[in-house]
């Protein structure tokens, strides 16, 4: 059984790329780019394609079982149009599972774009015919990585959590679950809320992150969404993502982005083991930073 991963160079798709050899799946992974040499287990077959491009979709697509579908964030403008198509030509080419990355709560936020784009795209694969999987992650553990100069240097939380709690996913547990809904049967047609047992709150993930760095980190607060904007955009967003992301937090704080226990005992039943925590993935990434 081989399985076409698009997304196979990025956070998660690097992570079920392993997760799919262990389990002792075929894994062809798409990519935009030439890879040197050994980037890869040579159990992986290279190959190259553009998601705009729907022939180099295509020649991807053939001769392999099923197909693992996610859209980078850089691609939110495009993400309909290249999510319906890989899609289309996995039916074309009968595939026999498809495996979706959407977004915790992709029907409850319609006026962010990125999550308009998944919501679309899942209800184009709850009819298309295909037997499918829909993936809802909530916010990914390992977003943190890109705060160590905010953590490490500022002394500021700089996310705009709120009070109430983000929902929180760590990335290799996403890509576990992936693995599960491609290698294993029983979950054809389902949805999965990706969510773990501890929420991230804005003032908490200060006072982690001045346990674990030693020193006094601020949270930033959720007072000002145009300031919050602005930063994103003067740290190289460009405009219309720094808009989605803005809008995105904005409506967590204002109306909520936490999940219920029997969402993470759910979660954890898929998994067959509790989900991994946000202070467990931040403890592992503050003693990374310290080692480094
Ligand atoms: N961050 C969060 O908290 C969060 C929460 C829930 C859901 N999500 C969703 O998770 C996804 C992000 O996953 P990630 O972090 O693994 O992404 P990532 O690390 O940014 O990787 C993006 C992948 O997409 C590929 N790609 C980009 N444009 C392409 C194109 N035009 N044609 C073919 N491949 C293309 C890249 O491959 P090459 O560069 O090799 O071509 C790369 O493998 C998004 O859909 C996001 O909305 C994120």
């Amino acid at each position: 059984m081989k399985v076409l991963v698009i997304g196979a160079t990025g956070e998660v798709g690097s992570e079920l790329v392993k997760v799919l050899l262990q389990r002792g799946a075929g894994v062809r992974a798409f990519t935009r780019k030439q890879r040197k040499p050994g980037a890869f287990p040579d159990a992986v077959e290279m190959t190259r394609g553009d998601l705009g491009d729907p022939v180099s979709v295509a020649e991807a697509i053939k001769g392999v079982d099923k197909l693992f579908l996610l859209i980078g964030e850089e691609n939110v403008p495009a993400e309909l149009s290249q999510a319906l198509t890989a899609y289309g030509l996995a039916k074309r080419f009968g595939l026999k599972h498809v495996t979706y990355v959407s977004v915790y709560k992709a029907d409850q936020f319609p006026e962010v774009p990125h999550f308009a784009n998944k919501y679309a795209v899942e209800e184009a694969i709850r009819a298309g015919g295909i037997p499918y999987t829909i993936l809802r992650p909530a916010y990914f553990a390992q977003n943190e990585r890109r705060l160590r100069p905010e953590l490490t240097g500022h002394g500021v939380y700089p996310i705009p959590a709120g009070n109430q709690g983000l929902a929180v996913v760590d990335i290799r547990d996403l890509a576990e679950a992936a693995a599960i809904s491609l290698t294993e049967e029983g979950h054809n047609g389902k949805t999965y809320d990706l969510v773990s047992s501890e929420m991230l709150r804005g003032p908490d993930a200060a006072a982690t992150w001045s346990r674990l760095l030693g020193r006094q980190i601020a949270y930033a607060g959720h007072a000002d969404f145009d300031g919050f904007e602005a930063q994103l955009r003067e740290k190289g967003s460009p405009s219309w993502l720094a808009y989605d992301v803005r809008v995105m937090y904005q409506g967590f704080v204002e109306r909520g982005f936490s999940n219920t226990e029997d969402q993470a005992a759910r979660f954890a039943a898929l998994l067959g083991r509790q989900p991994r925590t946000y202070s467990s993935f931040a403890e592992e990434l503050a003693k990374e930073w310290a080692a480094a």
